[in-house]
């Protein structure tokens, strides 16, 4: 293949969003709208990515990797844009693709059948277009007698009988790069918006002796454009099902799919349920054969096979197979759980690794811990990590059984096989074997309740 250069117009200040993060910065199922073009350019086969940008620049350059970005100091229309990638184009021979930053539905799919026909076609420009009931606003699609593309007519340009047109310029294209360029050299701006527009090269390139041809696109709402939050709960629901039927087509059940939300970059393995209100997010894992949900968020995680997560927020961990979690258990970041242990309901796990079969089954805050196999943590246990100054460690041997409402205060050690008695603040290591008894012992005043005058009864 020959080589494919991307350019992403997103300098546009996307006004109608009312924001102050840029528009191409908003997401759909957890990620960027620029991150969804910026990955379709690539499975498309585009080595290089310049991103045109503008408002708010600055943000739009952090927030995405392996793109070289350019300023448009100025928004002077769509031609105008692509000519700040010049630098980058020229000298070089193949294809530009062109796209805008705010059409994440676009997929790479069409991108390759596009490219393939303008590359078959030896087109200097391809045209990817689209049919739509209402084509209000967007450019429209002149061809000539034998029914190949001669222009693009702006909705404001266009006559009453152009207006009728319904095959709309998606704004993708195609272009021969030394084309492009020779076409960007004599563009105008005199048209009702005193905008360069990128559409008046196919007229350029055509006149230039050049072959211009149109990619109509089978499913119009891949080239649906986001300009407001209207368009952009609409753009995430398309891509929420896109998403969510994958998985179904794998082998994933979802109960009430509609009110799920999965992130196009994870992946679940097959004969996993996903119960209602469930969100999965950036890198995540899940294995197979898990129930995840209902109203559960997992993030950045590798979850194992036959693992139940239910209502529950697991956030950069890894989670072994035949785990339970919840419900309501709360996992921060870089927390490593074994293979067959429970999590149980209101328990906070938070930067620790806790082994295999061990439970810790509710209402316990374990923090900065490394807690071992078959360890029995009770109800109410607590990790005091935290001195009010810095953070420190304890650690937890295998086979050790900690009593309720029992209080580790970080640093300590307690070590294999031994025993705490419940309610016990346990500062010192607890030595292998041994139980530990941290509380003052129960004392007993005989017939305080009557010498005091407290006796319920007697006053009857
Ligand atoms: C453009 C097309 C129109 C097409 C429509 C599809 C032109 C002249 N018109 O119209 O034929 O049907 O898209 O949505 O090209 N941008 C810049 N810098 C600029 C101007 C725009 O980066 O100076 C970016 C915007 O951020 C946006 C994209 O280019 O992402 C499209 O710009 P917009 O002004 O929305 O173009 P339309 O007028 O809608
Ligand atoms: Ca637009």
């Amino acid at each position: 293949m020959q080589n494919l250069i991307t350019v992403i117009l997103a300098a546009g200040a996307g006004t109608r969003m009312k924001s102050d993060i840029a528009k191409v910065l908003h997401k759909i199922c957890g990620q960027t709208l620029l991150s969804y073009v910026a990955d379709a350019a690539k499975k498309a086969g585009s080595g290089e990515i310049i991103a045109v940008i503008g408002h708010q620049a600055d943000q739009v350059r952090e927030s995405v990797k392996d793109v070289t970005f350019v300023l448009q100091e100025e928004q002077l229309g769509t031609g105008h844009a692509v000519m700040q990638a010049r630098p980058f184009l020229e000298g070089k021979t193949g294809t530009v693709l062109v796209l805008y930053g705010d059409t994440p539905l676009i997929t790479a799919e069409t991108l390759g059948k596009a490219y393939e026909t303008h590359l078959r076609d030896r087109n200097q420009v391809t045209v990817i277009t689209a049919r739509v009931s209402d084509p209000t606003g967007y450019g429209r699609i002149i061809r000539d007698g034998e029914g190949r593309i001669s222009s693009i007519v702006e909705h404001k340009d266009a006559t009453d009988e152009q207006r009728a047109i319904n095959e709309i310029n998606s704004g993708m294209y195609f272009f021969e790069v030394p084309a492009l360029l020779r076409a960007l050299e004599g563009l105008k701006n005199d048209n009702s918006q005193g905008e360069y527009y990128l559409t008046d090269t196919i007229e350029a390139i055509l006149s230039d002796n050049g072959s211009a041809g149109a990619y109509l696109v089978d499913d119009s709402s891949e080239i649906l454009g986001i300009n407001d939050r209207i368009q952009l709960a609409e753009a995430e629901k398309i891509m929420r099902n896109r998403i969510i039927h994958e998985h179904m087509r794998n082998g994933v059940t979802f109960i009430l799919p509609e009110t799920s939300v999965i992130g196009p970059n994870v992946k679940i393995g097959r004969d996993t349920v996903i119960y209602p209100g469930t969100l999965l997010e950036g890198s995540t894992r899940i294995g197979e054969r898990c129930i995840v949900g209902p109203y559960s968020r997992v993030l950045d995680s590798v979850v194992c096979d036959d693992v139940h997560i239910m209502n529950s927020v697991i956030l950069e961990s890894e989670i072994g197979s035949k785990t339970k979690v919840g419900p309501f258990a709360y996992m921060r970041p870089g927390c490593r759980i074994g293979s067959n242990v429970k999590i149980g309901d209101f328990v906070e796990v938070k930067k620790s690794e806790i082994g295999d079969n061990t439970k810790v089954s509710h209402l316990t805050y374990i923090g900065d811990a490394l807690v071992g196999k078959n360890v029995n943590m009770g109800c109410g246990v607590v990790v005091v990590n935290y001195d009010g100054v810095k953070k420190h460690q304890t650690v937890v041997g295998d086979y050790a059984f900690v009593g309720c409402n029992v209080n580790l205060v970080s640093p300590v050690e307690v070590k294999p096989h031994s025993y705490i008695a419940a309610g016990s603040t346990i500062t010192d290591e607890v030595p292998e074997y041994s139980l530990a008894i941290a509380r003052s012992r129960q004392t007993i005043i005989s017939d305080w309740v009557k010498r005091k005058g407290l006796d319920k009864k007697s006053k009857d």
